[in-house]
């Protein structure tokens, strides 16, 4: 029975996004997280992980002066809803179609790595979240969890892969084909990250977690991997590739307890460290890719694949023509370069090319966004902008400090509700009204922007 139908009849209305208010207020038990509001979320993520200040400073941070990110989220007052009166929007939905298959909504969680330094249970509470809601993870190569057991966590949920690109062909295709073999289904190559940008809050305290071993678990449950450094792995019941104990990361975790292990002699912090060196070789390592070497990763993965990083149009066309199936429009949330152009800004150039606009139209690429989404209107936003779908960012990170799976979901939660109660009070019943029609939906508003 459709919302309006149950209505009408007086009748209890189907779940939808915005019927998480509803529960609110009804069990008149607040979440965990509160309303979801960025500032609040921020400081209560702060507040818990206190006595681990290097690693909420690491998912905080961003690079040389913070510039692109608080630009990021400047761009979104840029533009303002009209909404319009005495509109059925009754019956709602936030359905998203992308690379042939039907989501919820147009929301995925941003590939982030380390989720181990906020949570013990690490990037497993994602991917139960993204389970229970049917919302796509999107799994870093920075992971502190393997590919495997993030898989086995999300069950039958959707999933994609994000890769780092390593040094060596053997371990890319090893990396290629276990995210194939555990089903995730869609591979984004992030392009912004060839080497890491100067982060301030990091470099402050000589912090680094990959350093310790921490977000290599991607590389430590790798056999190619692990045979260059010396040792073969073990199968097990649980996955083919584990039987070595660098999954049992310590939590929290203490980078100067980690350093005091290891001038005691401790092999098993030892080896993290070395081990940690090595992976960052392979996906940090300096070596900047070039277009031509596109083809490579295109012919040896079938599934949708997806450039992340893109902020110029050219760069967006470059995409197509080597064979992509879309792009993210990101600056990685300000954190590669300080002074980047606003990701809104760039979304906004790259879908008024025709060139662009009529890939999309024709079902032949997809324009995906993240960097500053914090609130259902800026999804909105994104989606009248061009964007198909946007990934969400730190936001679900704080949830993961604060509560671990129930905060992310808490999180997203609230974000979509928000999301589809915006669209309504706009009046507006699904995506496709407003997708791509800037014109129909909002103002652009200059005065104030550079205030
Ligand atoms: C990231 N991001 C990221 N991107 C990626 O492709 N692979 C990765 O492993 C990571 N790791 C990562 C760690 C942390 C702590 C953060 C905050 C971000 C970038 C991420 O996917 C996304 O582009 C940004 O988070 C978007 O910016 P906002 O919305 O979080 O500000």
């Amino acid at each position: 029975m459709s919302f309006k139908a149950a209505l009408e009849a007086d009748q209890e209305v189907p779940e939808s996004w915005s019927s998480y208010m509803t529960t609110v207020y009804r069990s008149r038990k607040p979440p965990t997280i509160g309303s979801y509001d960025p500032d609040k979320l921020e400081a209560k993520a702060r507040e818990v992980t206190k006595k681990n200040e290097a690693a909420f400073l690491y998912v905080f941070g961003s690079a040389g002066s913070c510039s692109t990110d608080r630009a990021n989220r400047k761009a979104f007052e840029r533009w303002y809803f009209t909404p319009k009166m005495l509109i059925d929007a009754s019956d709602r939905n936030l359905e998203t179609t992308l690379f042939g298959k039907k989501y919820r909504s147009p929301l995925l969680l941003a590939p982030i790595g380390v989720h181990g330094l906020l949570h013990p249970q690490g990037e497993l509470c994602a991917a139960t979240a993204a389970n229970n809601m049917g919302v796509p993870m999107i799994m870093s190569t920075a992971a502190t969890r393997s590919l495997e057991d993030a898989a086995k966590a999300n069950g039958d949920g959707p999933r994609w892969y994000q890769l780092y690109w390593p040094r060596s062909e053997p371990l890319t295709l090893s990396l290629l084909s276990r995210a194939k073999a555990c089903g995730y289904t869609a591979c984004i190559i992030t392009l912004d990250t060839m080497c890491m940008g100067w982060r301030p809050y990091d470099l402050d305290t000589a912090y680094l977690p990959f350093n310790h071993g921490i977000g290599i678990q991607v590389g430590t449950s790798d056999p190619v991997f692990m045979q260059s450094q010396g040792t073969t792995l073990r199968a097990d019941e649980q996955s083919p590739y584990k039987g070595h104990e660098y999954d049992k990361i310590p939590y929290p975790f203490d980078p100067v307890a980690c350093d005091f292990a290891r001038e005691a002699g401790d092999e098993f912090h030892t080896s993290l460290k070395s081990l940690g060196r090595n992976w960052s070789r392979q996906i940090h390592s300096g070596l900047f890719r070039t277009w031509d070497e596109i083809a490579f990763v295109r012919k040896h993965w079938e599934g949708p694949l997806i450039l992340k990083g893109i902020l110029h149009v050219e760069d967006a066309v470059k995409a197509m023509k080597a064979g992509c199936d879309g792009v993210v429009v990101s600056n990685h949330g300000g954190r590669q370069v300080d002074g980047a152009i606003p990701a809104l800004i760039a979304l906004e150039k790259i879908c008024d090319d025709p060139r662009v606009r009529r890939a999309q139209q024709e079902g032949n690429f997809t324009i995906l966004f993240d960097s500053g989404i914090r609130r259902g209107s800026d999804i909105l936003k994104a989606i009248a902008l061009g964007a198909q779908a946007v990934l969400l960012g730190r936001p679900y990170m704080y949830g993961l400090a604060i509560s671990g799976a129930q905060g992310i979901e808490e999180v997203v939660r609230g974000i979509l509700c928000e999301t589809e109660l915006t669209l309504g009070l706009c009046g507006f019943n699904s995506l496709d009204e407003i997708w791509g029609k800037r014109e129909k939906v909002m103002d652009k508003i200059e005065l104030g922007f550079y205030n």
